[in-house]
């Protein structure tokens, strides 16, 4: 690596946060192409089953092995090396929806423009302004017809609490739109009907808002719609701030169709140049830089393989400081011993490649035997440190389990633990007349069904699932406090954390605000430090 200052300071590490639907594998594919990582549109195979059982599903992961397309690429773009990491959705929304954000730099947040703002992305919009990462808005589907601009601009506001500032502005009356207008570039994007699904880039014109060929071009009644709009932004809108965008408070707006290009290509140039560099990280010895030499990561994701057969784990390490190189040794605060990286690999698009070498802001994936654990730390043995640890984000469908043959109640333990260290389920346990149960938490459904095919596949346990109605858990702070819950037993319960922390189950958010209400001086933590 030449110079590593100015590697890391073209580095764009950021994750795409969505509601299912709203074009994100259309997006990430744009993106690509632009980036020249794809020639042709429909190559990057979306991970949606939405027509499939979830035995479909599982079957498709299997022969897929490790799927590692959709959770990270890299591409370079203009001087730029952009690393997009994939937030799943859909069926298989899980906790590493939420646990990429804290491996990204920024988020762009997907919006269907018909839609809105919609119940996943109000969740992950809550997990990047907790970490204050910088958000970008892409609003997709403008080819069709779509909520007046001004309108989506008030629902970013009052729905997500964020002020925003468009950067282009669609072109076009009544939610039908004919391109968009770059504010700051005086650039014109038409959005052109026919060709091959989009799979073309477009051609783009840059006029001034006074041009009479904008107004040749776009027609007396889009001109002067755009014409007043623009003049009311300007006056009564928010002004460009690039402290408060960098502080996660201000998202500047992108409008386009991802599926047709338009707005694409306009969104990439200036989210690159907004969007931040990696920064500094914190750990329990003070920041690190990524500009210090020793290297250090951390683990944000631990990807199965559900194959049974090919029991290797990929193992996601976020690069914040220093220089991977090939066959380095690394030391796992953890576990407190040095670890030789295996077989490290980046991944474009469909392809995966053995890593040369890779700064702060990278990813890299490495074959893990069962060794790592969430949120372990990787840095040199003299000046170990350990990064701040993940939190755990909130689960929303729970479940009583066990072995249905009791005599394999350690493979049942075994499992459970394992699946615990590696995030694919939260586990709580419950004590009800002395006899311990265990709870596990996920954050969609289908992971339920993922639970109980690897604990056959991988554990020889038959599981007993039984789905608990509770929607909600709350850490409780301070921990030694003694809520006075509502005496509604089936709607609330007391259990604990792995780590042995106080929290409470709630049936639905009825009761959750009657809990908080008694009680004024307990807090009730959505997201565990
Ligand atoms: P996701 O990953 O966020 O779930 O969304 P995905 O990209 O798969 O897009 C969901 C649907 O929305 C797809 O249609 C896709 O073609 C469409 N779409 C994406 N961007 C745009 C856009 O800018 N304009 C319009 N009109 N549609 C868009 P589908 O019918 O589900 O699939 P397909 O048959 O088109 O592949």
């Amino acid at each position: 690596m030449a110079n590593r200052e100015q590697e890391i300071l073209r580095r764009r590490t950021f994750a795409i946060i969505s509601h299912p639907d709203a074009g994100k594998t259309t997006l990430t594919e744009k993106l690509l192409l632009y980036g020249g990582a794809i020639h042709q549109a429909g190559s990057v195979k979306s991970r949606k089953a939405k027509t499939y059982a979830v035995s479909d599903w599982m079957e498709i992961e299997k022969q897929r092995g490790i799927s590692v397309t959709s959770s990270v690429m890299n591409f370079d773009y203009d001087g730029y090396h952009i690393n997009i990491l994939d937030t799943p959705g859909h069926q298989d929304f899980s906790e590493d929806a939420y646990r990429t954000l804290v491996a990204a730099d920024s988020a762009v947040m997907l919006l269907d423009g018909a839609k809105g703002v919609e119940e996943q992305t109000k969740k992950l919009f809550h997990v990047c302004k907790m970490r204050g990462i910088p958000i970008f808005t892409f609003v997709n589907k403008l080819d069709r017809v779509c909520k007046k601009p001004f309108d989506l601009l008030s629902e970013l506001e009052q729905t997500l609490g964020i002020n925003s500032y468009p950067v282009t502005w669609p072109v076009g009356v009544d939610g039908v739109f004919k391109g968009v207008y770059n504010r700051a570039l005086k650039r014109l994007e038409l959005f052109e009907t026919g060709g091959d699904h989009g799979a073309q880039k477009l051609t783009s014109y840059t006029l001034e808002l006074s041009d009479s060929k904008l107004k040749e071009i776009i027609g007396d009644e889009a001109y002067l719609a755009l014409q007043e709009d623009i003049s009311l932004l300007d006056e009564a809108g928010e002004t460009f701030d690039m402290e408060r965008i960098l502080a996660g408070q201000l998202t500047p707006v992108f409008f386009g169709s991802a599926m047709t290009n338009f707005g694409v290509q306009q969104f990439l140039e200036d989210f690159i140049k907004m969007a931040p560099a990696p920064g500094n990280r914190n750990t329990d010895k003070g920041p690190v830089k990524p500009e210090d030499e020793g290297f250090s990561g951390f683990i944000f994701k631990i990807q199965a393989n559900m194959d049974p057969k090919h029991r290797d784990r990929l193992a996601f390490i976020r690069i914040c400081s220093g220089q991977y190189e090939k066959g380095m040794n690394v030391y796992n605060t953890r576990l407190g011993k040095q670890i030789r990286l295996a077989q490290p690999q980046q991944f474009l698009a469909q392809d995966r490649s053995a890593v040369e070498d890779a700064c702060a802001g990278d990813i890299i994936g490495v074959f893990d035997s069962g060794i790592f654990h969430l949120g372990d730390t990787l840095c040199g043995e003299k000046e170990a440190f350990k990064f701040d640890p993940i939190p755990m984000f909130p689960a929303e469908h729970f479940a009583e389990v066990s072995a249905k043959d009791t005599n394999k109640r350690k493979q049942f333990q075994k499992g459970i633990e394992q699946l615990l260290v590696e995030g694919a389920i939260q586990v709580f346990k419950s004590n009800s007349y002395g006899v311990d149960k265990y709870i596990v938490g996920v954050a969609g459904a289908l992971q339920l069904d993922v639970l109980s095919y690897r604990m056959l596949g991988e554990y020889g346990v038959e599981m007993r699932i039984e789905p608990l109605a509770f929607q909600y858990a709350r850490w409780i702070t301070p921990e030694d406090a003694e809520p006075e819950l509502p005496q509604y037993f089936s709607e609330t319960l007391r259990v604990t954390d792995h780590l042995n922390r106080p929290v409470v189950l709630f049936e639905n958010q009825w009761v959750m605000q009657r809990a908080e209400e008694k009680n004024p001086k307990v807090k009730f933590l959505d997201i565990a430090p």
